[in-house]
């Protein structure tokens, strides 16, 4: 039976970690501040937002939250980044997706400096990534990469198949991997041999939106799963990517949903927020 990888108490761990460096920084009188903001009413991302203030106020950041309607033109929200960008004060900025249809995501992230990015999905972040230049990193593969640290699991040398190609995650997760000197490969919907391909894996990464893909057939005995996605399935009851039930009677390891790899996100986004002040401040050796 595999061992549970338990995000809810790394993520834990992490928040508490920010909140001493945090601490820290108060005695110079810095103190971190991230700035979110939410255009219209989307009922799960009203839920993100305050949960996002929430972990603030636990590690003892400033929050700033501007609340948009959704009839805000691109050109206002535009101009509100602008103000953000120049505001002193604020460390980080987030802008809570999706947007309205009327609003191009990909002008909205390119319009928020690169150094207040810590969501890292504006081009400069994923550009200084794939160099290997210091920058923000994607909040959920950044999550992964800590997961799989923080529970020994040894990546370098690895083969680690990553299912999913999205920017958010699976392009930017596969790079990270890299980095890590796995040896890395990135499936997607035209991916043939899809369940070959996952057998190869000592490290299978799931993040392709389908509830419960990936069973144990998918599996080498031994590996270890983590699971990206949630799903709500009829009933309330949430699942991943991942036939949960299935896949632990093979791997080495897993991520539950909930409780895995979710948690992480928040946790990584605190710690960009305190790495943006502290680059911001002169204060990281880099
Ligand atoms: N919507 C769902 N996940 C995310 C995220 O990580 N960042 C932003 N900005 N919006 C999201």
């Amino acid at each position: 039976m595999a061992e549970l990888i338990d995000g809810k108490a790394i993520s834990q761990s992490i928040k508490d970690e920010i909140k001493e460096k945090t601490a820290k920084l108060g005695e110079k009188g810095i103190k971190p501040c991230l700035a979110v903001i939410l255009c219209g009413d989307d009922p799960a991302s009203t839920v993100y937002v305050a949960n996002k203030k929430k972990a603030c106020e636990y590690c003892g950041f400033d929050s700033v939250s501007l609340e948009l309607p959704a009839g805000t033109t691109q050109e206002e929200l535009l101009d509100r980044i602008k103000e953000l960008n120049e505001d002193d004060k604020v460390n980080g900025i987030l802008v809570q997706l999706p947007l309205p249809s009327h609003i191009s995501e990909d002008a909205v992230i390119a319009a928020i400096a690169p150094e207040k990015d810590v969501d890292g999905f504006n081009a400069v972040s994923v550009g200084n990534l794939l160099i290997g230049r210091p920058g923000f990193v994607s909040c959920t593969p950044a999550g992964v990469i800590q997961l799989l640290k923080r529970s020994g699991v040894e990546i370098a040398g690895k083969e680690c198949v990553v299912i999913g190609r999205s920017n958010i995650v699976g392009k930017p997760m596969s790079v990270l991997m890299l980095r890590e000197n796995a040896t890395v490969t990135t499936c997607h919907s035209k991916t043939k041999n899809l369940k070959e391909v996952c057998k190869r894996a000592d490290i299978l990464i799931v993040a392709i939106g389908k509830p419960k893909m990936i069973d144990a057939s998918y599996v080498k005995e031994g590996a270890v799963v983590i699971d990206v996605d949630i799903h709500r399935l009829e009933g309330k009851k949430l699942c991943g990517d991942v036939d949960f039930d299935s896949v632990e009677k093979v791997a080495s390891k897993i991520t539950p949903v909930p409780g895995g790899v979710g948690p992480m996100t928040i946790a990584m986004l605190m710690n960009n927020c305190l790495e943006g002040c502290m680059r911001q401040n002169g204060l990281l050796n880099e």
